[in-house]
């Protein structure tokens, strides 16, 4: 996989020694061989990804479907997210930064069209980026409204004011919640269940600042204003009201450091092992 050219590997049955080819040509590929595998499926996929002509024209159609309701209709939706794909490239440019990182790390993955299609981490995500664009727009109700609408279907409630980094992969995605001014850097990954959220006991920029490379655990919450540091691991379930140096790893409750990280790169090796070193 290589995010910088946005070319990967073909399927293996597809010809073209050593050649590559487009994220897009790949799903399409990819839909083709599961429409003929599974008929009953074929509307969905040709409405979801072989109707279109890009990516993003096909991640507009998919968050229009899901967070239409009878207050907003696809309709509305489609145009925003289409002018947000037209106005803000970089938006499509971390769907498939985002879209590679699930394929890369979750090995339930084994499709770029999974996500698109069944993974609401993944579609939350895209539908938090939307609503941060309008956000920055100083369309703050509508950024709301679809907060609200992607809390409501995807269980992920996401504050469209946060900031989040690239080749981010949520991973079941049930009850996340991230706060106002909480900060993630590129290449996080988190399990489902996280908190990144304030203490309650203080007004402003009182949310978490996540570093490159963090891996965060199921169910762990991250309380205050603090800086968690680059490559480092949460451990599932911990609860973090200090910061944490890069490279390391914490655990408990209150977490508490419990060694290195065991590996340079642990939001991308998914390496959940506490060493020997860990339990002592
Ligand atoms: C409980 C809470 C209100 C802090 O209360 P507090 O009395 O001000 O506590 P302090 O921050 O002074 O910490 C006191 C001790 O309790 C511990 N502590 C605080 N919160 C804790 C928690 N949630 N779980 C376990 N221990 C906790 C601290 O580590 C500290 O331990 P120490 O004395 O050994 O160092 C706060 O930490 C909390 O949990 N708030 C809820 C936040 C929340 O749900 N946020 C989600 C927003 S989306």
């Amino acid at each position: 996989m290589n995010l910088h050219n946005e070319m990967v590997e073909p399927l293996s049955d597809e010809t073209g020694e050593g050649s590559r080819v487009s994220v897009w040509a790949r799903i399409q590929r990819e839909a083709r061989i599961a429409v003929r595998d599974e008929p009953l499926l074929g509307a969905l996929i040709h409405a979801g990804l072989l109707h279109h002509s890009t990516f993003e024209a096909a991640l507009a159609y998919r968050f229009s479907l899901k967070l239409a309701s009878r207050e907003m209709s696809e309709q509305i939706l489609r145009e925003i997210a289409d002018d947000a794909f037209s106005c803000a490239p970089e938006l499509g440019l971390a769907a498939k930064a985002d879209l590679l990182a699930v394929y890369d790390r979750d090995p339930a993955t084994h499709r770029l069209m999974q996500p698109i299609l069944f993974f609401k981490g993944y579609q939350a995500l895209q539908s938090y980026r939307i609503g941060h664009w309008l956000w920055q727009q100083g369309r703050h109700d509508m950024a709301y409204f679809v907060q609200m609408r992607c809390s409501e279907v995807f269980g992920v409630d996401i504050h469209p004011a946060a900031r989040i980094g690239t080749g981010v992969m949520i991973d079941h995605a049930h009850s996340i919640v991230i706060g106002e001014t909480a900060v993630v850097g590129n290449d996080v990954s988190m399990l489902h269940s996280v908190t990144l959220g304030g203490t309650g006991k203080e007004d402003g920029d009182r949310h978490p600042k996540i570093g490159n490379g963090v891996m965060i655990g199921a169910g762990a919450k991250v309380l205050g204003n603090l800086q968690i540091g680059h490559h480092s691991r949460i451990a599932a379930g911990s609860v973090v009201l200090m910061d944490v140096p890069p490279c390391k790893t914490v655990a408990g409750v209150p977490a508490r450091i419990v060694g290195d990280a065991g590996c340079a790169d642990p939001s991308n090796s998914m390496n959940q092992l506490l060493g020997r070193e860990d339990l002592f």
